[in-house]
């Protein structure tokens, strides 16, 4: 492992005086150079899947601010498509897929050895970054967790409430369970190819992971984490990895040591003051200013990004946004945040 790239220290758990920093989404519309290239694509799935331009758009935010880390330009949606589900983005009202909501739609999904050729262009963007960035950039892959990814399968879009998955799960709880096996295996076949293209770090997005309570908390946020975390582990000695069990709550307590994770990305739902004695104790944690502050900017997002770094001082600390960064967000506050954060 390179000891010099500040996101690698935090993993392995070292505090540092200035924590490295990236953002949820800082590839995005918010920034004029990517509304261009994607303009240029043509569509968002077009942009995903050409290599050149995922790659370019990656690196945007990175040359314009200095991140510590890259996030491969990809979407949490592009495995079901391998796994042969339609998909497409309605323009404003975001993606929509073919629904799965029986045994005959599940047997119907590719097997997780055939996601590879869709999937193709984006280890093609990983290798393509891998050779591009700054030395002490880290670059981060990730996956959507099988939680959330079925969530937009079952009712073939972004639901405020997961209602329809929720309804599946108690309807038929074998079917369920087989679809969240398939994309758990999936799951790891696809971020093993991006490790083996060159992503040094791995995110799993389970931004639906506080409609689950309780024992469903436990068997469809935790376990599926925790199965995919270990055998990418087994495969890849060393990988860090970071979990987002969004709106997690009390969960956040000890998912760690439940699921392996190397970091915990902490939503905006929880202080900073209680993370740092509940969760970050366990490891390393990410987070969690208010995305709407890099709308509004100001005094008030310094204080904010600085109280933040003070709340996670004695411990690994990655500074992130507890939620993507917005398109209306101001590319000048980001400047804001960075001098705030690196002082
Ligand atoms: O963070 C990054 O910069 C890397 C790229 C990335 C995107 N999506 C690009 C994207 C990542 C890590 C994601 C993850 C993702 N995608 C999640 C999990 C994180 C979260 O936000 O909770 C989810 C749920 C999705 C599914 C998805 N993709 C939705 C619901 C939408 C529509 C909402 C929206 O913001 O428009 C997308 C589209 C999407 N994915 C965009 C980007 C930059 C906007 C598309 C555009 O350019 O029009």
């Amino acid at each position: 492992m390179d000891g010099g790239k500040t996101i690698l220290r935090a993993l392995a758990g070292e505090r540092q005086a200035v924590p490295p920093v990236w953002l949820m989404r800082q590839a995005g519309r918010y920034l004029p150079e990517y509304r261009a290239t994607r303009a240029q694509a043509g569509d968002f799935l077009k942009l995903c899947y050409t290599p050149e331009l995922a790659a370019e758009v990656t690196l945007q935010p990175i040359r314009r601010f200095g991140f510590d880390a890259a996030i491969l330009f990809a979407d949490i949606l592009l495995l079901p498509q391998a796994l042969g589900a339609e998909l497409w983005f309605e323009t404003g009202e975001g993606p929509r897929l073919s629904t799965l909501t029986t045994a005959r739609d599940l047997a119907r999904l590719k097997g997780k050895d055939d996601i590879h050729a869709t999937l193709a262009p984006v280890y093609e963007t990983v290798r393509i970054l891998a050779r591009a960035l700054p030395r002490e950039t880290t670059l981060i892959g990730f996956a959507g967790a099988p939680w959330t990814v079925a969530t937009y399968m079952i009712a073939g879009r972004g639901t405020k409430d997961q209602g329809p998955a929720h309804a599946l799960m108690r309807a038929d709880p074998a079917l369920f369970d087989a679809l969240m096996a398939r994309l758990t295996e999936a799951t790891v076949e696809y971020l093993s190819m991006q490790v083996q293209a060159g992503a040094e770090v791995v995110k799993l997005f389970d931004s639906w992971a506080g409609s689950l309570k309780g024992e469903a908390f436990s068997r469809y946020a935790v376990a599926p984490t925790r199965a995919i975390i270990a055998e990418l582990k087994a495969r890849h000695p060393g990988l860090p990895v970071i979990a987002f069990p969004r709106e997690a709550g009390q969960g956040y307590v000890g998912f760690h040591a439940a699921t392996g994770a190397d970091c915990v990305a902490l939503d905006t739902s929880v202080s900073a003051g209680w993370a740092a004695e509940h969760v970050q104790r366990h490891g390393c944690v990410q987070g969690n200013l208010d995305p709407r502050l890099m709308v509004t900017g100001g005094e008030a997002l310094a204080e904010a990004a600085r109280a933040i770094v003070r709340a996670f001082a004695k411990g690994p600390h990655i500074f992130n946004l507890g939620h993507g960064i917005a398109p209306d967000a101001d590319p000048a506050n980001v400047e804001v945040l960075l001098r705030a954060v690196r002082g």
